[in-house]
């Protein structure tokens, strides 16, 4: 397995998840964003953040430099917004950043995350290939029980690709 990880994050959460996973594969981590990120806090953000995903809306991204073709792995990260991962991942799937991948999901959430495997599955190009979903609640008010869990996933993502 040649992975790399990709991920969005606006408050740190996902992005706990994503270094204890570079960490045990001793992978690359590039954390995506958009151009225009939000500035909301409080409820603010879920009003500005839920728009985004309900209007569909697909951010230009700041620019980052991978070249997928270096890797047939690839470890796709991103908070949960109004029941989906957020618009940056939208970009990225849809503007054909990479195919023909193995992709394992990770995502965090704070309990609404039932659809989170379906909405990802349904939005990866036909070419890539969804191994594994997990999903980590809390994570930074849980960070223990989270990095544990994430260690335990990446054991069995490394037993599915063997
Ligand atoms: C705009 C917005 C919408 C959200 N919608 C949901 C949701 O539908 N379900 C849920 O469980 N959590 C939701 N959350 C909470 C985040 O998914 C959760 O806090 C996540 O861990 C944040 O990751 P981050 O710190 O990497 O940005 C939402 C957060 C934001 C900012």
């Amino acid at each position: 397995m040649k992975p790399i990880i990709v991920y969005y994050s606006y408050e740190g959460n996902t992005e706990f998840i994503a270094s204890v996973i570079a960490e045990l594969l001793r992978a690359q981590a590039v954390r995506i964003s958009p151009i225009k990120e939000m500035t909301s806090s409080g409820f603010g953000k879920y009003v500005w953040g839920g728009g985004q995903v309900v209007m569909k809306i697909k951010p230009k991204l700041q620019p980052f430099t991978i070249n997928f073709d270096d890797f047939d792995t690839v470890f796709l990260g991103s908070p949960i917004w109004a029941g989906t991962f957020a618009p940056p991942i939208k970009t990225l799937l849809e503007d054909g950043y990479f195919h023909g991948k193995n992709v394992f999901y990770f995502y965090t959430h704070e309990g609404g995350a039932q659809n989170a495997h379906r909405r990802i599955e349904a939005a990866l190009s036909k070419t890539n290939r969804l191994v594994s979903s997990e999903g980590f609640l809390d994570v930074l008010k849980n960070p223990e029980e989270n990095r544990q869990k994430a260690q335990a996933w990446v054991a069995h993502c490394l037993k599915e690709s063997e």
